[in-house]
């Protein structure tokens, strides 16, 4: 019946009507507070305020809306203001809703009073799918429950470059990781088959490769080889469309191998529409089309650009005027065919109807209040940021602590004590909603007395002062927890990670070394513990302290997750999504490289990363013994089964996260050293043994071979099972294909 409907609606379609539907706008509220942000200042090409519709005032965009000229808005933050444009449509002639989107990249955190759940860095970190669409699920919900219908998640980026600003949105270096995580998203937003009032429109992002710009600056050129490609950036799209049903994809901002995204046919028509059967819309990312014309330089006019773009397979246009007019006049010299702007239409309308926006495009004020932050989505927020935090170090059992061992506690950083654990795509939420490190720590302290010392919230300031009057309070403590890292906030004047905040180095900024440096100087057991989007070279840090925890961005209840991982009330489990380079130059610091990788060495340092992908401590021990094939000799359309016992040596219940890895030991195209081809994350109590077992199906052996032909080729494989992606965590076996 959706296809009829859509049919019956567009039969009654004028072709102004029509390709207004494939016509995004910035919503009012988020374009007054544009304005008033720049307000006297000269707006540079890239800046936010660049394309505000120069030639088109708020009035004039809620007069096209009532007129249904408007087909979507992005970013409309509040449930009012998304009434009030619906309002607006249905006085249109055709009364057809306006498909709303918006960034919820982790909880719909945009929008203030949201559930804000840790970002997907720290998601991947869990290796825990099922939490991941269950987060998703919620996050559909207060969407929903916002007047929005639609998000511009999960970014499925493969992150290989960790200087690129954006890796906190993305699951980390690894294609099956970064797949298995991107298909439980889109379940969890899209629900079973992406219909009715609880659920909300995913959206793949972002044809493709932007993760790895020339210099890991953002929308830079991307020379990627077809095979690395289908190897690496591409699979989590075939799995988002061919497993997850993803309804829209997102195109990319940079140009790839010589053509930009937003024209690339190749990727839009032919892979995506052809190969795997895409059947939702593309949608453009932020003023991108305009860019194919402005920045790419691959079209003389913007009309040329706008043609460039349908025709390559493009749906909607994020964002700006001037698109309908021109697109009309495309379909009407018959350089654009009216059947390609049915495509886009048709699509976009299907949305809706699948939506139930049709039926009822308002929200209900009372469901807004009533969902966002609510009980059952903050425990799930605390549950997935406790699952998030790697323990990166931890001499001499330095954790968890026994606060009643504590007299006087330092609490210092610049991550202490604010919002940068909400992380990017976050906007202002309220003190109340946030509990802040220090706040985690002294919620759980007991009689210890924590004090606080305020360094700054800047990452980047250089003040020895502040560094020297913390040193001197540590001389006085028994205890200093050092929150260092980045600041991701969106609204951070000093932001160093995110969206367009790129970096050459991967160092601490500032004088977050000499911080912790002069704070261990005093002799006082000390704990880092970072806060960020992006992997840090800390090597001082790794060396030296006692105690090292990544946090990632663990969102809302973040400072009490870390809190419970502290005092051991949880043990850690997580896993790096990403390995940490000891410095920039060793990018692509990857662990599935290719064996002639470190055939030579560096001269002036370790090829090693300084922690690799798969790697996380925990306060239990976990031996694995008796790996096992059940078979050693197989035909390339057989499976076998892999198994590994694994007892919990230690004195206290933990989870492992169990991983296999596999290698094609000889190939006729080179094949990586190793790659994740599967994990299950294990719980034991103390002494218990279990035989954890994975199914090897023909397509974990195949690749991409010389011909560029997909297939299981003959030959040994080598079999790992283990704790991380390191050799010497990892037991391995030799099995073949006859
Ligand atoms: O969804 C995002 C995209 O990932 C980057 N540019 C802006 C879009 C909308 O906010």
């Amino acid at each position: 019946p959706v296809e009829r409907r859509v049919t019956d609606l567009m039969g009654r379609m004028t072709l102004e009507e029509k390709v207004a539907q494939m016509c995004q706008y910035v919503g009012p509220g988020h374009i007054r507070e544009t304005q008033k942000r720049f307000k006297g200042q000269k707006i540079a090409k890239g800046d936010d305020a660049n394309g505000f519709y120069p030639n088109l005032s708020v009035n004039q965009l809620l007069e096209l809306t009532e007129k249904g000229l408007v087909g979507s808005f992005l970013h409309v933050v509040t449930a009012k203001e998304s009434n009030d444009l619906q309002k607006l449509a249905m006085k249109s002639r055709l009364q057809i809703p306006l498909l709303i989107g918006i960034d919820a990249i982790h909880g719909n955190a945009l929008v203030s009073g949201a559930t804000v759940y840790p970002t997907p860095i720290g998601q991947a970190a869990s290796f825990h799918p099922e939490l991941v669409e269950r987060i998703s699920r919620e996050a559909a919900l207060e969407v929903r429950a916002t007047g929005a219908h639609w998000t511009f998640t999960p970014n499925i980026d493969v992150a290989r470059d960790a200087r690129w600003g954006r890796v906190g949105e993305t699951f980390g270096e690894d294609p099956y990781l970064v797949t298995r995580m991107g298909v439980a998203t889109i379940k969890g937003f899209q629900g079973k088959d992406c219909q009715g009032t609880e659920v909300a429109l995913a959206c793949a992002k972002h044809l493709i490769a932007g993760s790895e710009p020339s210099n890991g600056t953002n929308a830079a050129p991307m020379d990627v080889s077809e095979r690395t490609l289908r190897e690496v950036y591409l699979p989590p799209y075939k799995a988002a469309v061919e497993e997850a049903n993803v309804f829209t994809l997102m195109a990319a901002h940079n140009e790839l191998n010589g053509i930009p995204c937003h024209a690339d046919r190749w990727m839009m028509t032919d892979i995506m529409r052809g190969e795997y059967g895409f059947n939702g819309f593309i949608v453009s990312d932020w003023m991108d089309v305009d860019r194919i014309h402005d920045l790419h330089h691959a079209a003389p006019t913007l009309k040329d650009a706008f043609y460039e773009t349908i025709d390559a397979g493009l749906d909607m246009r994020m964002h700006g005027p001037d698109f309908l007019e021109k697109v009309v006049e495309l379909v009407k010299e018959g350089r654009l065919s009216e059947a390609q702007i049915d495509r886009a239409c048709s699509k976009i309308l299907e949305a809706k109807f699948r939506l139930g926006l049709f039926e009822n495009p308002f929200v209900c004020l009372e469901k807004t209040a009533q969902t966002l932050s609510n009980e059952e989505h903050l425990q799930s927020a605390l549950e997935m940021a406790e699952e998030s935090i790697v323990l990166l170090k931890n001499e001499n059992d330095l954790l968890p602590l026994d606060f009643s061992d504590y007299k006087n506690i330092l609490v210092t950083g610049p991550n202490a004590n604010n919002h940068t654990i909400l992380g990017d795509w976050t906007l202002q939420q309220p003190d109340a909603n946030v509990v802040t490190i220090l706040d985690g720590i002294r919620e759980i302290a007991g009689s210890a007395k924590v004090n606080y010392y305020n360094y700054g919230d800047d990452v980047r300031q250089n003040s020895m002062d502040k560094v020297n009057e913390a040193a001197a309070i540590a001389k006085k403590s028994d205890l200093a927890i050092v929150v260092v890292g980045e600041n991701p906030l969106r609204y951070q004047k000093s932001k160093t990670c995110g969206e367009n905040i790129d970096r050459m180095g991967l160092d601490l900024l500032g004088t977050q070394n000499q911080l912790v440096q002069k704070i261990h100087e005093t002799g006082v057991p000390t704990i880092v513990v970072l806060v960020g989007g992006r992997p840090l070279s800390v090597n001082w840090i790794a060396q030296n302290v006692q105690a090292l925890v990544q946090a990632w961005e663990p969102g809302s209840l973040g400072g009490r997750a870390l809190a419970n991982i502290l005092a051991g009330k949880v043990n850690p489990s997580a896993k790096l999504p990403i390995s940490i380079p000891r410095h920039s130059g060793q990018i692509q610091m990857i662990y599935n490289h290719k064996p002639s990788q470190y055939f030579h060495k560096y001269i002036d340092g370790p090829s090693t990363p300084l922690y690799p992908f798969g790697f996380g401590l925990s306060y239990t021990r976990f031996a694995y013994s008796s790996l096992k094939l059940s078979h050693t000799r197989i035909s390339d359309k057989d499976s076998f089964t892999a198994s590994i016992e694994l007892t919990n040596v230690g004195d206290r219940e933990g989870t492992e996260v169990v991983q296999l890895y596999i290698r094609d030991i000889y190939s006729s195209a080179t094949r990586p050293v190793k790659e994740l081809k599967d994990f299950a994350r294990v719980t034991l109590k103390p002494g218990e043994k279990k035989t954890v077992t994975f199914t090897v199906t023909p397509d974990k052996l195949a690749y991409w071979n010389r011909n560029m032909q997909y297939g299981v080729e003959k030959g040994e494989f080598e079999i790992m099972i283990g704790s991380s992606s390191q050799d010497k965590d990892l037991k391995k076996v030799k099995m073949e294909v006859l």
